[in-house]
């Protein structure tokens, strides 16, 4: 692992939140093999964390939980999504005559690799965010958003973190104007799942796209409204993992009120009355599988921008 070189400037601080995908359709393919999606979005309080200084050189640093099995990535981390985001970020910034000096990356990763809720997606997004900071510099919105997308379909809707409804292959992002907070609980069996896998087992890739309803006003009615949706993937990431069954059982004998797995998983949620309720799921949850990663979290209130 790259240590940190000697930083120059104090850090910039950029948070990571989660991706949760509320509910999940498949309803196309594209020419390339990239699905076409119709997802309910939002993020987690629950993420990563990064943090840009001016450096000598270059430089990426580890730590959290994860750090190391990112570290232990065969690729390593010359080739995870925060490099290639500062290294998109900066030939795109160059091109218009602007300076891109050294920056040392520090990287607390805390959420689970491979695992659904875009903690790679998060992370790129996050170095871009940081990085114009540092930088002082500013691009258009949609030539952002195009670097973002080169990184991965996720990447675009991590941009800012705010509940959105994403078609296209994911980025294609219509805000939600206002969605309830809900308490939560990520749970993950600690098994990488490979996300084009997942979409290769599909049985359908035409199914129906979500149908908007009349009127969700409150929780209550958020969660009647989510529980008529689903995820697509859930079946095939399940065929490949069976745990995933079994955390969506013991969240959903744990007192949520919807369960259900996040993108390609294998993390789950569920979602609860209050925040009491999630850590009281954990702190059973943890009893019986103190191996598996496990989070009481709440949406994100804030906007990541
Ligand atoms: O874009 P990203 O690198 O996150 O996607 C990883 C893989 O997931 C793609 O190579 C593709 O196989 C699959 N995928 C897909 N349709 C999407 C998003 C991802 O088929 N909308």
């Amino acid at each position: 692992m790259p240590s940190a070189g000697p930083v120059i400037s104090a850090g910039i601080v950029e948070k990571a939140p989660a991706k949760i995908n509320l509910a999940l359709h498949v309803t196309g393919r594209r020419d390339d093999g990239y699905h076409l999606l119709d997802s309910i979005v939002t993020f987690a309080e629950a993420g990563d964390l990064l943090t840009v200084a001016a450096a000598c050189e270059d430089s990426l640093a580890l730590s959290g939980r994860f750090g190391a099995t990112l570290a232990a990535d065969p690729k390593g981390t010359g080739d995870n999504l925060v490099t290639k985001a500062r290294d998109l970020l900066r030939e795109a910034l160059r091109a218009r005559g602007l300076q891109t000096p050294p920056v040392a990356i520090a990287l607390e990763k805390n959420l689970p690799i491979a695992s659904g809720i875009g903690g790679g997606s998060a992370d790129a997004a996050a170095t871009l965010r940081g990085l114009l900071r540092l930088w002082d510099a500013e691009l258009p919105a949609d030539e952002l958003a195009t670097i973002a997308l080169r990184l991965g379909a996720d990447v675009p809707m991590c941009l800012k973190s705010r509940p959105l409804r994403a078609g296209g292959v994911g980025e294609a992002i219509t805000p939600l104007p206002a969605m309830p907070s809900f308490a939560m609980v990520l749970a993950n069996p600690l098994k990488a799942v490979s996300t084009p896998e997942v979409f290769r087992r599909l049985d359908r890739r035409d199914n129906p796209p979500i149908s908007s309803p009349s009127q969700v006003a409150d929780r209550e009615a958020w969660i009647a409204w989510l529980s008529t949706l689903r995820n697509d993937l859930e079946a095939p990431a399940r065929a490949l993992i069976p745990e995933i069954g079994t955390l969506c059982d013991m969240l959903a004998e744990s007192g949520a009120d919807l369960v259900r797995m996040s993108g390609s998983g294998a993390t789950c949620f569920g979602l609860y009355g209050d925040y009491a309720a999630a850590e009281a799921a954990v702190r059973h949850l943890s009893q019986q599988r103190p191996h598996w990663y496990l989070a009481a979290t709440r949406t994100f209130a804030g906007e990541t921008s």
